[in-house]
């Protein structure tokens, strides 16, 4: 029993239509919905990733798995064992799948639905030494190129307890537990990615950021570009992590979380050998890049 995808998340926000301008921005489009949601999707997938209601502040309004087939009964048995109750839907939202409470209190909506892979890309034809792909032609990108998000790679949410969160999504939702640094971020996948779901301390919960595959290094680079240039706040990056080793570039939403582009996260197929290691705090967020600004680590939600 497991969820296997992460299928969406849905923040409540005071300005649906500043949302809706942000993230079709960042590359988002607006997809069709039947609710009073604004819905978004990256351009090569039917299925949308991002849900803003409307409320009076930021903050999640639910977050959504797929446990496809056989899995989701299983799912929902192994909910109902760990005593686990079931919830109604929020107001407004689809009546799909079933809904719980996470510890934090965050609404969990669980669907009998399979991940969706975007068409792939053609190879990147990167130089490097020893190995020339690309002969007799230019390979800067194209000015004013800007991102196009493949897909929701995963989100990262605010705890006041990361073991406590660490336990229900692995014992209750079947997820695993990739690597962590101590008490203060722990990450966890429910696909071959690195991390779907991650949880970093604060004194309560909160949304901090959704992030989104693109194709490169130069499209990270220019859609950062593009996003500052249309009035966006460039929050942090670029850098690489150590933790899923992804290139990433983070851009300020409207309420002070972010959204992020990624790039070459490591992937962990199933029953591939991994042993999830616990980072020493100074070692744990990246590489290379520049200094990680005070808002990054900000939970507006308990301060507000
Ligand atoms: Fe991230």
């Amino acid at each position: 029993m497991a969820v296997k995808a992460l299928l969406h998340y849905a923040l409540e926000v005071p300005d649906q239509t500043a949302g809706e301008t942000f993230y079709r921005s960042f590359g988002l489009e607006t997809a069709s919905g039947r609710d009073d949601a604004v819905h978004l999707r990256p351009a090569p997938l039917a299925r949308e990733s991002v849900l803003l209601y409307g409320g009076p502040r930021k903050r999640l309004h639910h977050v959504a798995f797929g446990a496809p087939g056989e899995e989701y009964a299983a799912t929902r048995e192994a909910v109902r064992r760990a005593g686990v109750r079931e919830v109604d839907p929020p107001r407004g939202a689809p009546e799909v799948g079933f809904w719980l409470r996470d510890p934090d209190g965050n609404l969990v909506n669980v669907r009998d639905e399979g991940p969706l892979a975007p068409p792939a890309d053609p190879p990147l034809m990167l130089n490097s030494p020893g190995h020339v792909l690309r002969e007799g032609r230019r390979g800067y990108p194209p000015p004013g190129m800007g991102a196009r998000p493949r897909r929701l790679g995963h989100v990262l949410f605010f705890t006041p307890d990361v073991d406590r969160q660490l336990d229900f999504y692995t014992r209750v939702l079947g997820m695993k537990l990739s690597d962590r640094c101590q008490k203060i971020i722990a990450f966890l996948r429910c696909t071959p990615d690195h991390h779907n779901l991650a949880f970093l301390a604060s004194r309560g919960p909160g949304f901090h950021h959704g992030s989104f595959e693109v194709g490169s290094i130069d499209e990270i680079a220019m859609g950062a570009k593009k996003m500052q240039e249309s009035g966006w706040h460039p929050a942090w990056g670029p850098g690489r992590h150590v933790i899923g080793s992804n290139f990433f570039f983070y851009i300020r939403d409207p309420w002070g979380s972010f959204a992020e582009y990624f790039h070459d996260l490591d992937q962990i197929p199933e029953g591939c050998a991994w042993q999830p290691q616990d980072f020493p705090e100074a070692d744990a967020l990246y590489c290379w890049g520049p200094p990680v600004p005070e808002e990054f680590g900000r939970n507006v939600e308990v301060e507000a």
